[in-house]
């Protein structure tokens, strides 16, 4: 594997690899790599001749100073992990190199963004979209792989890739958790071990609102998971949703839409957490 800083060196030596002919699977990344970003580079290596993986903790997309400082990073344990999944090429760039100039690109992604995470991080995925589109442009992807742990995230950059008519395939990938049902995060590493294991009570809740989606309409639905949290002092829960999985849309009764999603995000103490589940 070569790590590479630069942006500019990073794009010619791609350049290079597709001119041979190799096709390039990416998997964009914020580094603390955990087996959830594992996951999709195993999938990206298997489909792909090369596999680019970039880390980079992308300044604006966080709307929330303390989450941007505590983020964790350890380049070093990383590219271990990089080596045991054979990436080829990993990208770490500075945030200089990223942003020599203020940024000003504006994107408007419409309803989609206007909920969820949206709603509750202003200014996030207009972070997410910016760094992704200047990801794309010097990694020069065929494919590209994103989880859905982040379900909103993946339905934006599919939308970009619309709009800007980009030429490849976005590859979504399943959720990796870890063995008491919590979704695997980054920000995991900031809980401590006991809270670590009460967290699997997300996707406790997650699954037992699947299982009385047949008995509950959408409302009362998210009434029993609000009254849950507001019985549990561990959790502050910041939003339940039960949406559209095309349109990320609430739903108000079922049976009108294809698949159904239900999507929450929690704060355990100062560290959010978000999951989704399908519903149907
Ligand atoms: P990050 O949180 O590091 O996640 C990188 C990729 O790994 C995303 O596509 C995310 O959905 C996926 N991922 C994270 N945890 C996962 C899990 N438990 N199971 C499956 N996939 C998982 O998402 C970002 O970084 C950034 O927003 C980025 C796209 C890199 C732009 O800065």
């Amino acid at each position: 594997m070569v790590t590479i800083q630069s942006p500019q060196e990073t794009l010619m030596r791609i350049n290079r690899l597709k001119k041979e002919g190799k096709s390039i699977g990416f998997v964009p990344t914020m580094g603390a790599l955990h087996e959830g970003h594992l996951s999709l580079m195993r999938k990206a290596k298997e489909e792909n001749d090369v596999l680019v993986v970039s880390i980079f903790v992308n300044p604006i997309q966080f709307n929330n100073k303390n989450d941007l400082e505590k983020y964790p990073r350890n380049l070093e344990e990383d590219k271990k992990k990089l080596e045991s999944v054979q990436c080829d090429i990993l990208f770490a760039p500075t945030v200089e190199g990223m942003y020599p100039e203020p940024v000003t690109e504006k994107y408007d992604f419409g309803e989609l963004e206007q909920v969820m995470e949206g709603a509750f991080r202003p200014g996030h995925f207009n972070g997410v979209a910016v760094v992704v589109k200047r990801l794309f442009d010097i990694t020069l992807p065929d494919r590209a792989y994103f989880g859905e742990k982040d379900f909103q995230q993946l339905a934006i950059i599919r939308r970009l890739v619309e709009m800007e008519h980009l030429p490849l395939e976005i590859v979504p990938c399943p959720i990796v958790r870890e063995e008491n049902g919590l979704a695997m995060s980054s920000r995991n590493e900031r809980l401590t071990p006991e809270q670590r294991e009460k967290a699997a009570f997300i996707y406790q809740t997650l699954q037992l609102a699947k299982k009385r989606k047949d008995d509950l309409c959408p409302s009362p639905l998210k009434q029993m998971v609000v009254n849950i949290f507001d019985a549990n002092p561990d959790f502050k829960l910041e939003y339940f949703e039960i949406a559209d999985e095309k349109t990320l849309q609430p739903v108000t009764a079922w049976g009108k839409q294809e698949n159904v999603r239900a999507f929450i995000a929690v704060w355990m103490g100062d560290v959010r957490l978000i999951d989704n589940i399908r519903l149907n």
